[in-house]
């Protein structure tokens, strides 16, 4: 059977970019920015975002339009079947951090559900201890997983172009929505001062991790590292730029997640509640008691919630994609059992998580520390080092001119963003070691 491709390539970068915003954008990027410093950090995230994401995102375009296949074969067929082993990482990886990502997707469920009764209204710090962990909590994540299985079931142009298409303008016309909206609101300027005033003393306070961090948000915010985009560009067809796509993907990501803390941050003060937690916590906790609070909670948390969880899918997808392509390159398996099969490993593999927040962080901690930084390294080395002239052919593809932006590309690769990757890798190691958070809970 001939392999899928995407419609359009319209529909390749809405796929990208619904892969890339996730909860990622929405509950990581708006806390970080204010707490290291608002402007300032936004700056340098963009930076970060421009200067090293861009360029590891047009590295991971190469490997999947380049070889055509998924992203444990893609090293081989590229010439270098010694470098498989990569792609295994990132495999792995995806498998890895769906587990989990599922268990926050089962909460978000949850949420929409529990904005629109009122569930959570009483006391929303109890009632988010009480759903995160448990049988509930696992039956949610079987419910995601069960949604991002029929969506991939469908196949690429059919099940995640489609999806996509409709997923993405839509996150993008409910938050705009809802950051206008919360200009409206007493008391919302200070949310503003607060996201955005430059704070320069934290950020040089904080300069030294600060760099590193924005470099491994800005990889795990642009789905790098887990094969997603490697798998994604795999179904392209044609000559197109990459560099236009990946520009798009790394705009648009970014906008996202600017958007977010427009409608986080005033809601938050508007209402009087501390923006002092990311993660869990603020999502779940800060905004839900803001919904509370507000007249007209109920249909703005649904909203919000729905946005969430629109986002948190179209990136879960993406990472489903990435084994059932691995799976139906090699074998006669049909795509819908496939997807059910892997869907359902996924889920087992994420039932601690759900059943205990110790492994939750766990696996995460491991990922953000460990399995990211060192996929993209990998991917990068092989890219830079390894495919070289190749690379440069194919990202000249499409493009006008002498080619040398394509030169620039292939050297920040191989200095700039390698050593960028080490310095964020170095960092995760100490964290992981220094909080002891490497051995797992038993
Ligand atoms: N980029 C997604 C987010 O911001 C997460 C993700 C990472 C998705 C890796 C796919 C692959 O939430």
């Amino acid at each position: 059977m001939a392999r899928e491709t995407w419609a359009t390539r319209v529909g390749f970068v809405l796929a990208a970019v619904g892969s890339a915003v996730g909860l990622g954008n929405i509950w990581q990027f708006p806390f970080k920015t204010a707490e290291f410093g608002g402007a300032t950090f936004l700056v340098v995230y963009l930076v970060a975002a421009l200067s090293v994401g861009l360029p590891a995102i047009l590295a991971e375009f190469v490997v999947g339009r380049r070889s055509k296949r998924n992203v444990v074969d893609a090293f081989g067929a590229l010439g270098h079947p010694g470098w498989t082993l990569v792609g295994v990482v990132g495999l792995f990886s995806g498998f890895w951090i769906l587990s989990y990502y599922s268990v926050v997707g089962g909460w978000v469920l949850r949420y929409v559900a529990g904005s629109a009764t009122g569930a959570y209204f009483g006391d929303p710090a109890a009632y988010f201890a009480g759903i995160a962990a448990g049988t509930d909590a696992l039956a949610l994540h079987g419910a995601f997983m069960a949604i991002v299985v029929g969506v991939v079931a469908l196949g690429v142009e059919d099940g995640i172009e489609r999806a996509t298409k409709l997923m993405v303008p839509s996150i993008v016309v409910v938050l705009l929505a809802l950051a206008l909206w919360a200009v409206t609101l007493p008391g919302a300027g200070a949310g503003y001062a607060y996201y955005l005033a430059p704070d320069l003393d934290e950020l040089f306070a904080n300069l030294g991790e600060l760099v590193p961090y924005a470099v491994g948000q800005a990889f795990f915010s642009l789905s790098l590292g887990m094969g997603a985009m490697i798998t994604y560009a795999s179904y392209l067809d044609g000559d197109d730029s990459l560099a236009r796509d990946g520009l798009a993907v790394v705009l648009f990501n970014t906008s996202v997640g600017v958007l977010a803390g427009f409608v986080v941050f005033p809601l938050l003060f508007a209402q009087g509640v501390s923006p002092d937690q990311s993660g869990p916590g603020a999502v779940f906790v800060g905004l839900a008691t803001a919904f509370s609070e507000l007249p007209a909670g109920r249909l703005l948390g649904v909203a919000f919630f729905v946005v969430v969880l629109v986002a948190a899918l179209s990136s879960a997808i993406s990472l489903l994609e990435v084994a059932v392509s691995y799976v139906i390159d090699n074998h006669d398996a049909g795509r819908a059992p496939t997807a059910l099969g892997l869907g359902a490993s996924i889920f087992l593999l994420g039932v601690p998580s759900s059943l205990d927040l110790a492994w939750f962080e766990w696996f995460d901690a491991l990922t953000y520390n460990l399995y990211l930084p060192l996929s993209v390294l990998l991917v990068l080395a092989f890219v830079g080092w390894v495919l070289g002239g190749d690379a440069l052919d194919e990202v000249r593809k499409g493009t006008s001119g002498d080619g040398f932006a394509a030169l620039a590309w292939l050297w920040t690769v191989r200095v700039v963003v390698l050593l960028a990757v080490v310095g964020t890798l170095a960092l995760g190691l100490q964290s992981l070691v220094l909080d002891g958070a490497i051995a797992p809970p038993f």
